[in-house]
């Protein structure tokens, strides 16, 4: 049973000193729990400034937790590993401006020794998959934003990571390219059935991406307030069946969360 599960958050939380050196602690997460299924497309919703990317960080490993367990594979995240590859929000800071897009998909491969047969089949394999084969030889400052999401995309399916997480990845885009990339991530996690962790504060895209959603309150100590299942097949239309009532319900816990 265990071997079904890809992530286990236990009793998580994160605090930090509060600012001028008082005693306090201030806790920006508190208490979260989750199980996250091999396979499964999580998404977490919330507010601005609620620790969504404080969360994602410390499953990724670049931030250390406060209390409570990660376990990624049934193993305590210490440390970032290649099994879980990350997409951020700014392309800008995360591929290396000075190689092409070629090489920035094979830049994990090239580090661990890969031999290069199999390295450049898997580089084609991947570039293929995001759509970039006719920009490969092009330099990240020659690409548009929703391309070079997806060379940080091809980046990680090429380090064969099977955890993707990404932080508000399409926060940056137009409706329109936003939508496509959308349409592309799906494409891709039903083709290759890699677990993802998703961070929006949109709900139209958590409903349109998500398998499941996770709800957070705000900071601090925030937690999952709600996880829901969003019970309707792919490609999915908002205005379809039951998902602008499932919309207007997590709208209801939102408009709740601003009363307190
Ligand atoms: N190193 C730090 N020291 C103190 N406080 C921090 C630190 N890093 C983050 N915080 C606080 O943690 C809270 C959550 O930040 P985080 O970036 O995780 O939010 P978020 O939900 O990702 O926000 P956004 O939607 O704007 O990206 C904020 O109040 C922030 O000020
Ligand atoms: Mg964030």
């Amino acid at each position: 049973m265990g071997d079904d599960i890809a992530i286990r958050v236990e009793h998580l939380s994160k605090s930090y000193d509060a600012a001028g050196g008082a005693s306090a602690r201030i806790y920006v997460l508190s208490d979260i729990n989750l199980c996250i299924s091999r396979g499964e497309f999580h998404v977490f919703l919330g507010w601005s400034g609620c620790g969504k990317s404080t969360l994602l960080n410390i499953i990724a490993g670049f931030v250390e937790k406060t209390e409570g367990h990660v376990l990624v594979g049934g193993m305590e995240v210490e440390k970032p590993g290649r099994e879980r590859g990350v997409v951020f929000q700014n392309a800008d800071a995360a591929l290396f401006p000075w190689i092409t897009v070629r090489r920035n998909v094979e830049y994990g491969l090239r580090i661990n020794g890969t031999p290069k047969r199999a390295r450049d089949e898997i580089v084609n394999r991947c570039i293929k998959l995001v759509g970039l084969e006719e920009h490969e030889k092009k330099y990240p400052d020659e690409l548009s934003g929703g391309m070079k999401q997806r060379v940080q995309i091809a980046r990680s399916i090429a380090n064969d990571s099977e955890i993707l997480i990404m932080d508000e990845p399409f926060g940056a885009l137009d409706a329109q390219t936003r939508r496509l990339m959308q349409n592309e991530v799906i494409d891709i996690w039903q083709k290759t059935r890699k677990t993802i962790l998703f961070v929006t504060h949109d709900i139209h895209e958590a409903v349109y991406l998500g398998q499941r959603i996770s709800i957070l309150s705000r900071a601090p100590n925030a937690t999952i307030i709600r996880s829901m299942d969003v019970p309707s097949p792919y490609p999915r239309r908002l205005a379809q069946g039951r998902l602008p009532s499932l919309i207007q319900e997590i709208q209801g816990l939102f408009d709740v969360e601003y009363e307190i």
